[in-house]
């Protein structure tokens, strides 16, 4: 196991505002409360202030655009930045298949001028925040590997293929400090109700239909934020420059079983789940392979579904006020289009 560690003085998150970005950013302050924290969010739809509103005072924030390059460049110089941890992108499925176009120019541009930024500063360590999407899809036995080829299949795993390759010709060519990790699908709080977690357990809340695609046995293998963010770090301090780790808690559901299962915890009825057209090119099914961040890093998922879960819905049950502002104007265009004529 490698113990030789890092320590960062000043890092930059960048989509710190976002779901697993914030959730990052609070387990950092935690954790690591002498090191300078600085966040870097344009504040789209899934960026959020709020997310973040209990660690005022303790982190600085820039509003900014990663394809920005001045934008990028002052915030590693002014903050006297030495570390990156870049989450910011596009993420959602779906909205990649309505308009592909912003995916490409914020997780691939975006994320080649952080790179190109990055290096000209001299930042030391540069994690990339990348996805077992990259992989494509699995049949019912095996998992991913780190060597398993690069398939994707939507236009937002496809950018976010694109950008690891960005990131691994900067670690070739340049012998640039940088670090992949690809998770699987991660829940709870904070995460913006476009996805299957949030977005059933609000329509359950209302006693409005769950829209389950296709048959409903899709399978994804959930692991907590919590966990993910705990992953990063480590890979930040401990990890080796130019590699992948990927990062998953053996935790496969088939999506039909944590519908039911939500419905069950709220003590409503499984008439509402509403069976809807697929998904194009939906991936059958996800399973991460992470022995090789719990073998070099000694990293494990720590958090059990049992009590994630009930504790995500308990979260959700609490957060009426913040789902009724996210869940405003743009997002009920985004789910007229999106499901409307499904
Ligand atoms: P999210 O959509 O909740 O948050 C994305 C954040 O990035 C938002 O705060 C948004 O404002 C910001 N952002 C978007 N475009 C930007 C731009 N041009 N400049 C600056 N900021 C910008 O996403 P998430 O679910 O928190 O995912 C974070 C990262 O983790 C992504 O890179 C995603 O690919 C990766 N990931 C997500 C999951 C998952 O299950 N959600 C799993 C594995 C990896
Ligand atoms: O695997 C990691 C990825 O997980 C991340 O890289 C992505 O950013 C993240 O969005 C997530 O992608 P998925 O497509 O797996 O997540 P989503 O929550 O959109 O869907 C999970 C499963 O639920 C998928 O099989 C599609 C299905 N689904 C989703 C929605 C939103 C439904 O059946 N109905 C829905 O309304």
């Amino acid at each position: 196991m490698n113990t030789s560690t890092f320590s960062p003085s000043s890092i930059l998150v960048t989509g710190g505002a976002g779901f697993i970005g914030s959730n990052f950013v609070r387990a950092w302050i935690e954790e690591r409360p002498a090191c300078r924290i600085t966040v870097l969010d344009k504040l789209t739809y899934a960026g959020n202030l709020e997310n973040l509103a209990d660690l005022e005072g303790k982190y600085s924030f820039i509003k900014g655009d990663i394809c920005d390059e001045e934008t990028v460049r002052r915030a590693l110089a002014e903050h006297e930045v030495d570390t990156v941890i870049h989450f910011a992108a596009e993420s959602h499925v779906d909205r990649s298949i309505l308009g592909p176009m912003v995916f490409t120019h914020t997780n691939v541009m975006g994320t080649h001028v952080m790179l190109e930024e990055s290096r000209k500063h001299g930042v030391k360590r540069f994690v990339h925040v990348s996805t077992d999407e990259v992989y494509g899809s699995l049949g019912p036995e095996g998992s991913f590997t780190e060597q398993s080829p690069i398939d994707p299949t939507s236009p937002y795993a496809a950018s976010k293929a694109a950008s690891d390759l960005v990131v691994q010709s900067y670690i070739k060519t340049f012998d640039f400090p940088a670090m992949i990790t690809r998770c699987s699908n991660n829940y709870g709080p904070w995460q913006f109700p476009e996805k299957l977690i949030p977005l059933m357990l609000t329509n359950a809340m209302n006693d409005r239909a769950l829209p389950v695609y296709g048959d409903g046995m899709n399978v994804r293998d959930w692991i907590h934020t919590r966990d993910h963010s705990r992953a990063v770090m480590r890979v930040l301090e401990a990890g080796t420059p130019g590699e992948v780790y990927n990062v998953g808690s053996s935790n496969e559901w088939p999506n039909i079983d944590i519908v039911k299962l939500i419905l069950k915890t709220l003590g409503k009825p499984e008439s509402l789940i509403t069976y809807v057209k697929d998904r194009p090119a939906h991936d059958r099914r996800y399973a991460i392979d992470s022995s090789k961040i719990e073998r070099e890093l000694g990293w494990k998922a720590e958090i059990g579904f049992d009590d994630g879960i009930a504790e995500t819905i308990a979260w959700y049950q609490s957060k009426q006020d913040w789902l009724a502002r996210v869940m405003s104007g743009e997002y009920m265009e985004y789910y007229d289009k999106q499901y409307s004529e499904r």
